[in-house]
């Protein structure tokens, strides 16, 4: 009775699972083969494989499964366009995990309908020009340390890893420009800023099945924190004494902090007003969405600039040009001059962005324009950033860094929403311009003052880092480097 009774539960189940699988086709969809769950290649690879099979049969949209999950993958950039702008109030959520007793969960990037729309409003005014302008100095400061460390490399001759280094760097700057605090990575590669950062990154597959597979609200009974006891505790103890530092001593700093700490002080206008949670959770976010996806941006043009040694030495005559305008100093302005580096860090983002893809989920059922095909209220949806910027349509030779596609007249001649590295509508990136900032003064700081050349020790072609969220390169980044 027994064996039979597990056979009949064993057969529903498939059946069950059978059924939930045939969702897109029972729709009408063109289904695309789902990822198996311990797949040997990453899911940004998966999708951008994914991508080239449907555009390759001329459609427009199609659908797979994460875990017999439903993911709806738009492929024409008009459908694209809609979701993301146009019928943003359809997609407006990112389908992350967020509860108010998981403090950091609480953050932009989690948060969905009206209590993101009013944060973001809150934030926007931290993103300006005028606040990067503000705090370039003090993202400037950290190339001192970047520049001595790549320095010890060029003088020992060794060749030199240059992903962790990065990740020392921006984390530093980030460190320094969110939280205010001097975290010296790039001298003591293993303090707890770097240990945290690198915790809150590392693929944990047991974290992304719990809530991929809970529902949320079940999750948030049990006060389940997504980024874990110590990595919370750390962060809130953190913050909490900077800003009780800075307020029993009066000090000013020219960071994200101080922003976030006069909105709270704005008692006149209430409903703009930051409790100490919610800057928190908005450190948290800054860091963990600005350190490891600037560092990896400028990793990959380091990568690229070692193997068309031509595109970096036209780079380094346009830095040097540029600073002799500016009689050698490197500031806000000088950075905006220089078109050529634009040219190198947007064609870097096209062939590596470091979010492949986009997330988004369906809030109110939505009918797809010129189709009869209707999203349902919940359905997942992945716009594939990395599937537009390699497609030849619109990047001919896609696989070759040619940073001449962003030329004035190549740009212009794509049609809109195809090149997407900070997504696009109400919700792209709201950290673009620190981002671009950073990712720059990086470059130019390297490029200046050092020659690269690719290592034998790198792995080409290159694969990806499997569990990662941002779009790393698996095994290390080796160059050679010599002081100009
Ligand atoms: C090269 C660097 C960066 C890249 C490629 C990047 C990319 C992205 C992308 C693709 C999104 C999702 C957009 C969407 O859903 O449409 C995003 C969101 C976000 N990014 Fe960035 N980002 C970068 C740097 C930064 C930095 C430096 C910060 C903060 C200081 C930051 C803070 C955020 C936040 C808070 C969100 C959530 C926005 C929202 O949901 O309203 N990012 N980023």
């Amino acid at each position: 009775m027994l064996l039979l009774f597990i056979s009949v539960f064993l057969v529903c189940v498939w059946l069950y699972l059978k059924w939930r699988n045939s969702y897109w086709n029972r729709r009408g969809v063109f289904q695309i083969e789902a990822r198996p769950l311990f797949s040997k290649v990453s899911s940004a690879e998966t999708m951008l494989k994914q991508y080239a099979r449907a555009k390759s049969l001329n459609h427009k949209y199609g659908g797979t499964y994460f875990l017999y999950v439903p993911v709806f993958i738009p492929i024409d950039p008009i459908i694209i366009k809609n979701i993301l702008q146009r019928d943003f109030i359809h997609f407006h959520g990112h389908g992350t995990y967020h509860q108010p007793k998981d403090v950091l969960s609480m953050n932009l990037f989690n948060l969905d309908g009206e209590s993101w729309k009013r944060l973001r409003a809150k934030l926007t005014p931290t993103f300006t020009s005028g606040k990067m302008k503000m705090m370039f100095d003090t993202l400037l400061e950290k190339t001192t340390g970047l520049k001595k460390v790549v320095g010890e490399y060029a003088d020992s001759g060794q060749t030199c890893a240059i992903k962790d280094i990065l990740a020392r760097f921006t984390t530093d700057v980030i460190g320094s420009c969110a939280f205010g605090i001097e975290c010296n990575s790039l001298e003591e590669p293993n303090n707890d800023f770097r240990k945290y950062g690198k915790k809150a990154f590392e693929p944990n597959i047991r974290k992304f099945l719990k809530v991929f597979l809970i529902p949320h609200w079940i999750l948030a009974k049990t006060g389940y924190k997504f980024s874990g006891e110590d990595v919370t505790e750390f962060f809130t103890n953190m913050v909490k004494e900077t800003i009780r530092y800075r307020e029993t001593n009066n000090i000013y700093r020219k960071d994200f902090m101080q922003l976030l700490l006069e909105i709270r002080n704005q008692k006149e206008t209430m409903d703009r007003v930051l409790t100490t949670n919610e800057i928190i959770a908005q450190c948290y976010v800054f860091f963990l969405a600005g350190f490891e996806t600037s560092s990896t941006a400028i990793t990959f043009a380091l990568l690229e600039l070692s193997r068309n040694l031509d595109v970096q030495e036209k780079l380094r005559r346009e830095i040097l040009q540029v600073l002799n305008e500016y009689n050698g100093t490197l500031c806000y302005e000088a950075v905006g001059d220089m078109k050529y580096l634009d040219m190198v860090v947007q064609e870097t983002l096209r062939k590596f962005p470091p979010a492949a893809s986009i997330p988004r989920v369906c809030s109110k059922r939505y009918k797809v324009p010129d189709s009869d095909l209707v999203i349902e209220k919940g359905v997942r949806v992945q716009i594939p950033v990395w599937g537009l910027h390699m497609d030849p349509e619109y990047y001919p030779d896609p696989e070759v860094f040619n940073p001449e596609n962003f030329s004035e007249e190549n740009r212009n001649k794509r049609p809109d929403f195809t090149f997407l590295p900070f997504g696009e509508g109400p919700r792209m990136c709201i950290g673009m311009r620190f981002g671009l900032l950073q990712t720059k003064v990086g470059l130019i700081s390297l490029i200046r003052n050092f020659h690269f050349t690719l290592n034998e020790k790198t792995k080409t072609p290159l694969e990806m880092e499997r569990g990662s969220i941002v779009l790393v390169a698996k095994g290390d980044i080796w160059l050679n480097v010599k002081r100009i």
